[in-house]
């Protein structure tokens, strides 16, 4: 596994592959590395000849400073792991080096900015697009492979992809979940024994509301048995839950359509601990 934590080292010896015809896959992560993350390696993996894992913890994508200053960081462990799952080539560079100097780019996404993820976490995406845009400038893969445990992200991607004009394939994974339905999240890490069993809620709730939204209930009816089933929890707080169609993330206020497909998408804390988590349904 070659290690680089420079630009011009990693280009030079992706740009050798390159011209021996070699497709590129790559798996932009923050690092401290679950299951969640390995699966994005072995889809690279299977569909690429080299896979490229960047672990960088991005400052311009944390609004909350105590989250980024908070953020686990176990890159010993992580080269640990991307090694035995035979990850070919893995990128840490430093602040210095993503942001040598302090950018003043903004990106907007319009609707996709304003909604959820957007709404709560104000400048969130911008920072998201901007170090992404900057990593497949720096890496020029073929295919890039994200979690759709970060669905909104996904969306984002996808139109920064588009608008800039990438030449790359974007690739949406299952979200791979703990025994219990928790979904993999670094920030699981930072749970307490208790916090950790009473995450396993966010999962429980989009069950529910999965199981009455097929069972005829309507979005309103939905919304508050899930507003209802977090009443009762007092250690969690919930941030928001909601209902949209899958490719538009449109929220749905009033009737579904047959065959829609549906994301329930939630948001919620644990003590100080933000997870996130959704699921698709076919109506
Ligand atoms: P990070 O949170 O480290 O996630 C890296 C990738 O792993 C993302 O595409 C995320 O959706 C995926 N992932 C996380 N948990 C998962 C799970 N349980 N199952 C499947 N995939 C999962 O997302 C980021 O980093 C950053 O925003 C980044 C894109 C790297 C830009 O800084």
């Amino acid at each position: 596994m070659q290690i680089f934590r420079d630009i011009a080292g990693l280009k030079t010896f992706l740009n050798t592959w390159r011209k021996e015809g070699k497709s590129i896959g790559f798996v932009p992560t923050m690092g401290a590395l679950h299951n969640g993350h390995l699966s994005l390696i072995e889809a690279s993996k299977s569909k690429c000849d080299l896979t490229v894992c960047s672990i960088f913890i991005n400052p311009t994508q944390f609004n909350d400073s105590k989250d980024f200053e908070k953020y686990p960081r176990t890159v010993d462990n992580d080269l640990i792991l991307l090694q035995k799952y035979n990850c070919d080539v893995v990128f840490c560079p430093t602040d210095d080096i993503m942001y040598p100097e302090k950018t003043q780019l903004q990106i907007h996404f319009g609707y996709l900015e304003h909604i959820m993820e957007g709404k709560h976490r104000p400048g969130h995406f911008s920072g998201v697009g901007l170090i992404v845009a900057k990593l497949f400038h720096v890496v020029q893969p073929d295919l890039a492979f994200f979690g759709q445990k970060d669905l909104q992200q996904f969306m984002i991607l996808d139109r920064l992809t588009k608008d800039l004009l990438f030449d790359i394939e974007l690739v949406c994974c299952p979200i791979i979940r703990e025994e219990d339905g928790l979904a993999m999240s670094s920030r699981n890490q930072r749970l307490s024994k208790i916090e950790r069993l009473e995450a396993v809620a966010l999962f429980q709730a989009l069950q529910l509301a999965k199981e009455h939204l097929l069972n005829g209930k309507n979005i309103t009816e939905t919304k508050k048995i899930i507003y209802n089933f977090f009443e009762e929890k007092k250690s969690i707080h919930l941030e928001y839950f909601e209902i949209v169609d899958r490719n538009s993330l449109q929220s749905i206020e009033e009737s579904i359509q047959k065959n829609q497909q549906l994301a329930l998408c939630i948001a919620a804390y644990i003590g100080e601990i933000r997870l996130i988590d959704n699921i698709i349904i076919n109506y």
